[in-house]
């Protein structure tokens, strides 16, 4: 039988100690230095990933866009959006990431465009502790997360995010399609948690895709994991 989210969320609650995942050995700044070159499938990859961050802002309901990214690195895909949106001034976001100097960077780049309602916070973002107060999110992002953690991790932070965000809100993923391809299975995985897919793009001549999905049909009665994830890969594949 298919394990339900809230049975791979049981499955995983005893993983707390952040500190055991590949992160404490990982340097993510390096593995942001991709970005350095505009045409990299990283860069690329970025392009995708704020056009979404973009229509995902323009369909939002007037009023304020309430935002969380998860293991947001520097912060580049959602400042890059907001430094010309015209729903800017709407948004309330929380970027939270582990790596004090990419914390540091985001923050500087708040200060730099003047983004008031934007906070950079350097906590777990897998852990129900750092999340527990969070309710209805209109926009999620979740990327480079998926290819650095167990499969049962990624059904579990699905099903996180169906507690965390508002019926109509939306989620943007990225995940490689290295063998065995496992993106056929997370787009199934969000439909059978109450998404539909709003979009996934392949981006050309590299393994990177990136999805979106809008959650319809919110179930009240779900609660938040303890633990949605914890990073055992260590971005070596460049497009996780
Ligand atoms: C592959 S990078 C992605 C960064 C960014 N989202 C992007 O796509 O450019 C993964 C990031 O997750 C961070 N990270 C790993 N585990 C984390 C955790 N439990 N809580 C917060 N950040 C975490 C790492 O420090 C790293 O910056």
């Amino acid at each position: 039988m298919t394990p339900t989210g809230r049975d791979v969320a049981c499955k995983h609650a005893h993983i707390e100690d952040v500190t055991r995942s590949s992160t404490a050995r990982t340097d993510w700044g390096k593995w942001h230095r991709a970005y350095d070159d505009p045409v990299s499938s990283l860069s690329r990859r970025l392009d995708a990933v704020r056009r979404l961050i973009g229509d995902c802002l323009a369909a939002a309901p007037e009023g304020e866009i309430n935002v969380v990214s998860l293991c947001a690195g520097d912060g580049r895909d959602l400042l890059g959006v907001l430094e010309h949106h015209p729903r800017r001034p709407d948004v309330r976001a929380q970027l939270i990431e582990l790596e004090e100097s990419l914390v540091d960077e985001g923050r500087r780049r708040i200060d730099q465009l003047e983004l008031e309602g934007v906070t950079f916070l350097k906590a777990d973002a897998g852990s129900r502790a750092t999340l527990g107060t969070l309710r209805d999110v209109q926009l999620v992002l979740a990327c480079g997360i998926f290819g650095n953690v167990a499969e049962g991790d990624i059904r579990t932070t699905i099903y996180g995010l169906s507690v965390l965000l508002a019926e109509g809100g939306s989620m943007i993923w990225t995940r490689h399609r290295l063998a065995p391809d496992l993106t056929p299975s997370i787009r199934a995985w969000f439909v059978a948690e109450g998404f539909e897919e709003t979009a996934f793009l392949a981006i050309a001549d590299s393994s990177a895709s990136v999805g979106s999905h809008r959650l319809v049909v919110k179930d009240p009665t779900r609660a938040l994991p303890r633990r949605l994830f914890t990073f055992i890969g260590d971005g070596a594949d460049g497009l996780c």
